[in-house]
């Protein structure tokens, strides 16, 4: 049993990249992205990604941007809770704070991929259609052979929505 955590969420700013790589590379199967790219997440998504923070310390993150070609909808790159902190609907905070935030004014719908394995994921993305009174589409992604060349399982491609906008 975990102690319920009092944390504040907030906008990443560049000097959280590094703990968020920390996280991120703490949190299997999550695959690390160079601290650059954390950096880049942390500064020119920062209007679409979200940091959990306890005290100072960083216990949750969400990447993500708005795709470019299609404005209505958020594209949510990676979801990380640290493990003393999860079963606690934290993560899912974080995915409803996202969605009121002004740059997430026009969007409709939430895509992210996520594979077959991860249960914890999967219900995750399952609690938070329901939440919002939307079903998953669920189709095909990125495909181990095809895409990853078999170095990595397959991704399906989550789709949520259409949200009421209000
Ligand atoms: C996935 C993860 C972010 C979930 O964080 P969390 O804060 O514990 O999630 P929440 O408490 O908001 O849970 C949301 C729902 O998912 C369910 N859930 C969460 N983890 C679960 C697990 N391991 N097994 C089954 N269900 C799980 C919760 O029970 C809840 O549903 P409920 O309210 O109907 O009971 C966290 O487990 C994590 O960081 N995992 C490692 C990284 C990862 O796989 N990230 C996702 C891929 S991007």
């Amino acid at each position: 049993m975990h102690d319920t955590l009092e944390v504040k969420l907030c906008r990443p700013d560049p000097s959280d990249g590094f703990e968020v790589h920390r996280l991120v590379e703490s949190s299997p199967p999550l695959d690390p992205n160079s601290v650059y790219c954390n950096l880049l997440q942390c500064s020119h998504f920062d209007g679409t990604s979200i940091c959990a923070k306890q005290g100072d310390q960083l216990v949750g993150f969400v990447s993500g941007y708005i795709i470019p070609a299609r404005p209505d909808t958020l594209f949510i790159w990676q979801v990380v809770v640290a493990e003393r902190g999860r079963g606690q609907g934290l993560a899912g905070r974080m995915l409803d704070a996202l969605l009121g935030r002004p740059e997430c004014g026009k969007v409709d719908y939430i895509e992210t991929t996520i594979t077959p394995s991860n249960t914890a994921s999967r219900a995750l993305f399952k609690k938070f259609a329901a939440t919002h009174g939307a079903e998953p589409s669920i189709t095909k992604g990125f495909d181990r052979k095809l895409h990853f060349q078999d170095h990595h399982e397959s991704e399906e491609l989550w789709r949520i929505g259409p949200f009421p906008n209000t």
